[in-house]
């Protein structure tokens, strides 16, 4: 009978089901919609030598056929070649930007192959930066700050290059490194081992901070750690479409036969692309924005005279230090604004006597030649006034000889 009560006890309450989410539990929802709306935009920068397989690898990343023409080896400086396009993949959009290295490691100038390099990832990080501190900000702003660096290894299956360690040394503060060893396929299964190891361990040696896949949201932790152990990737890239069995694969044909791109026996390309795009591409923006950019800013702003503690370490306002800053500015202004007008007062007063030691000296001048003139007037002067004497005695002598001539005739004629 207990039985036959509670049956009907059940069949008495009204049991319902809800239709959909309600409440905050939709917000990951939102999210997810508001996401899809805006696409999502990824920067990756390419760093590798002449020829190493930089653009082929990014073409079979994103099954893509980036148009790029070769480069030639014998650039004068590194250059940085920038391509945008939009993506698709489903109902995904992705804005890809790849900026990759044209002429690296073709120069003997060291130093000027790594600068180029650091200035543009400085100088997306300042564009970002005036953005932020812009007072009318604008919210579609295309950000271009670098969320990775493929670092492209040669295949030497020796050690890497002084280069290689120079570059990665003066960026692994600024950006996240990924190492790659370039054209896998030319190096040996039991080589490439030592050389992954070798890589490592100058890695290490030298205090390159290269990127590691985050092991902390333990949904991923198990997959990332064991990535993190077979870092470098030996990769191997190519968009060529070859026959296996019944198969049309991407890879590389060789009289010994297809090396397979997604085989995971083959190179560790798949590997590569699941950590960059399937796993962490969100970490590697995070890390850019919360980790490189933060200390861009933080260095940045100090250098500017910016800070959160006064110096007796109480908080101090940007505000406060704004006004400071103002202040400090204004009074500097006027101090050079004096020093400005003391210094064309100055100038004034030694043109001033220039100008009246140059006119002293031209009336000097003037009052020489006047002097010399008038004497020469009067030398003239006392010539004219002989040379007048000189006439009249003439015209007297003249007419004296005129009555001399006339006279001697009527003498004549009297004897
Ligand atoms: P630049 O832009 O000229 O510096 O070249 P890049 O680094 O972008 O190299 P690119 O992708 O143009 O490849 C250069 C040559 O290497 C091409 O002939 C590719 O077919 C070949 N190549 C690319 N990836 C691989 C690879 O993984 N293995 C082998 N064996 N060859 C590759």
């Amino acid at each position: 009978t207990s039985n036959n009560e509670d049956t009907e006890k059940k069949e008495s309450i009204r049991c319902l089901t809800t239709l959909s989410h309600f409440g905050f539990e939709c917000l990951p929802y939102q999210l997810v919609t508001k996401s899809m709306e805006q696409g999502f935009s990824f920067n990756i920068l390419c760093v590798g030598e002449t020829g190493i397989g930089k653009s082929t690898l990014i073409n079979t990343l994103f099954n893509t056929n980036l148009k790029d023409s070769r480069s030639s080896h014998f650039y004068p400086n590194v250059g940085l070649r920038i391509q945008t396009s939009d993506l698709q993949e489903s109902n995904v959009q992705l804005k890809l930007t790849v900026v990759k290295t044209v002429g690296y490691g073709d120069q003997i100038n060291k130093e000027g192959s790594y600068q180029p390099i650091i200035d543009y990832i400085d100088a997306q990080f300042e564009a970002y930066l005036q953005e932020e501190l812009k007072i009318k900000r604008s919210f579609k702003y295309q950000d271009s700050r670098i969320h990775v660096c493929l670092y492209f290894i040669s295949p030497t299956g020796h050690s890497l290059k002084s280069l290689d360690l120079l570059t990665m040394k003066s960026i692994d503060r600024k950006v996240n490194i990924i190492p790659l060893i370039a054209k896998a396929d030319t190096v040996s299964k039991n080589d490439l081992q030592k050389f992954k190891s070798k890589i490592m361990s100058e890695l290490i040696s030298s205090g390159i901070q290269i990127y590691h896949f985050p092991t902390d949201d333990e949904t991923v932790a198990q997959i990332n750690s064991s990535m993190n152990a077979i870092l470098p990737f030996a990769v191997v890239g190519s968009t060529d479409e070859v026959k296996v069995g019944k198969r049309v694969v991407r890879g590389r044909h060789y009289p010994w036969g297809v090396l397979q791109v997604e085989n995971e026996n083959h190179c560790d390309f798949v590997k590569l692309r699941d950590m960059l795009l399937r796993t962490n591409m969100e970490d590697l923006k995070e890390q850019t924005h919360i980790h490189h950019y933060e200390c861009y800013r933080y260095r940045k702003l100090r250098k500017m005279g910016f800070t959160d503690v006064g110096p007796d370490n109480q908080p101090i306002s940007f505000q406060e230090i704004y006004e400071a800053k103002r202040l400090q500015f204004y009074e500097q202004c006027h101090r050079e604004e004096e020093e400005l007008k003391k210094r064309f007062m100055q100038q004034v007063k030694d043109r001033e006597t220039a100008f009246k030691d140059a006119e002293k000296e031209l009336q000097d001048k003037f009052e020489h030649l006047k002097r010399i003139q008038q004497e020469e007037i009067m030398k003239l002067e006392e010539e004219r006034r002989q040379l007048e004497e000189e006439i009249i005695e003439f015209c007297k002598t003249k007419a004296a000889c005129e009555t001399l001539q006339t006279q001697p005739c009527t003498n004549i004629k009297k004897d």
